[in-house]
């Protein structure tokens, strides 16, 4: 008897190659239908994304306001190349300025979030007349060189060396850094950034074009620094008259209970901030680079030394309208908040009945569960950068019998729905989440 789902793998392995993994292990699900946060394989069991995709589909699948969108723009025409003016680009640009944090004002396009990340460290650099861009180990940026190499998490390192421009300093994690040990979060913080700023004085100020720092730290673990680490690091910048690069590829549209993740530290303003993901909700490729007043200014009478077919492509800015006005008329920025506090308590909850449970990590709909062995010891249930350890593997198995669609990496469960997800779907999620962390316990150690 034919298995639809085994024969839609094998014509896709046979066919195509998939990312970050050697293709013999590459074990996927598949989709044939789907709908808010669930989606259907190809056998019809159903399962409900607990990652929206790759934390990028913030308003669910299917959702008719950004499908109407896309099916009237690609009816009026689908394409003009960068240089053309057009309404979907215009009204972009004039939307995100609403939404923005801090000065951003203006807004060039890509295609992802690697190229915004890329874009912004060349914006940074054609401005200052700088070379070096700082950015912090436990980070991710992208998979394109510069952005891979502004990245601090072992995905880069296969790909070694990329650009030399990049300098990485140690960043917050208050649960396992030894910066933090024997000190509280605010006086590790205090730590981090002291040494951020004796990296930029060993460096040389006058060389250092930026700081770049993802708004809230996302698949390197969510390890964020609290208020005192993102005062310093704004002192820094305006001390050495460094710019500040926010990358908000993942934090950004709602996901953390904020438009952006850096918008929990109202007192920071960035120059210069990356986007992409749940800009156009996964519905179609995009990104953008938004920056300061000052900055496009200087572009007036500077070339920008910059470019992409796509840039500012009609569909994606008619979808990425849609999605933003979504998030605003439909209250979801709030309902990721709120849902952030009872996905929060149940999460919580979990970690009391749960000894596997070391840490859990987190703002809105945009937390981490980090497993271990010991809670004492905080060994953790699967080693930094090594292949997923036999209880992860039982972790990972039993969401999967379930039907839980979500990252597990190391020792972390990513829990990350999309920003329409309702109280009942939480519990739903919080269930099948529970008896994965059963299976962990049996390997508790002590
Ligand atoms: C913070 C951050 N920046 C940049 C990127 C790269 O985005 P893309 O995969 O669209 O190139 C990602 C992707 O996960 C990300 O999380």
């Amino acid at each position: 008897m034919s298995d639809p789902q085994q024969e839609l793998i094998e014509r896709s392995r046979a066919t195509t190659l998939t990312s970050w993994t050697s293709q013999k292990a590459w074990d996927p699900l598949t989709m044939v239908r789907a709908e808010g946060v669930y989606f259907w394989d190809a056998n019809g069991k159903r399962w409900l994304d607990w990652s929206s995709q790759l934390i990028n589909l913030n308003l669910g699948h299917g959702h008719p306001r950004v499908v109407k969108a896309i099916q009237e723009q690609a009816a009026r025409f689908c394409y003009a190349y960068p240089k053309i003016a057009t309404e979907p680009r215009a009204r972009l640009g004039e939307l995100l300025r609403e939404i923005a944090s801090g000065d951003l004002a203006v807004s060039f396009f890509t295609t992802g979030g690697a190229d915004a990340v890329e874009n912004a460290m060349k914006m940074a650099r054609l401005y200052s007349g700088r070379q070096k861009v700082i950015t912090r180990y436990r980070s991710y940026h992208g998979a394109t060189f510069g952005a891979m190499t502004a990245g601090g998490d072992p995905r880069r390192l296969a790909n070694e060396p990329g650009v030399p421009w990049i300098v990485r300093f140690h960043g917050p994690y208050s649960y396992r850094s030894p910066l933090y040990r024997d000190r509280s979060p605010e006086e590790g913080d205090q730590v981090v950034a002291d040494l951020l700023e004796q990296t930029v004085l060993y460096e040389g100020p006058e060389n250092i074009a930026a700081i770049l720092l993802e708004g809230y730290s996302g698949s390197s673990g969510i390890l964020q620094g609290g208020e005192t680490f993102w005062r310093r690091v704004q002192e820094i910048c305006d001390r050495y008259d460094i710019l500040l690069i926010v990358d908000e590829v993942m934090s950004g549209f709602g996901r953390t209970g904020e438009w952006f993740g850096i918008d929990h530290y109202p007192f920071v303003k960035p120059d210069l901030m990356a986007m992409a993901k749940g800009l156009t909700s996964g519905y179609v490729p995009m990104g953008a680079v938004m920056v300061t007043q000052q900055i496009a200014d200087h572009f007036q009478d500077h070339t920008l030394w910059a470019g992409l077919t796509y840039s500012s492509h009609p569909l994606a800015c008619a979808t990425a309208i849609a999605c933003i006005e979504a998030y605003r008329d439909e209250g979801l920025i709030d309902n990721a908040r709120d849902m952030g506090k009872v996905l929060r308590k149940g999460l919580m909850d979990l970690a009391e009945r749960h000894p596997c449970v070391g840490e859990v990590r987190g703002t809105g709909l945009h937390q981490v569960i980090e497993l271990v062995k010991d809670r004492a010891s905080r060994e953790p249930m699967s080693g930094f950068n090594q292949p997923l350890s036999e209880p992860m593997q039982a972790v990972a198995r039993t969401l999967r019998e379930q039907g839980l669609s979500t990252f597990v990496r190391w020792n972390w469960v990513f829990c990350a729905p999309p920003l329409v997800v309702d109280e009942s779907q939480i519990q739903e999620g919080l269930r099948m989440l529970d008896q994965a962390l059963a299976a962990a316990d049996a390997y508790v150690e002590s």
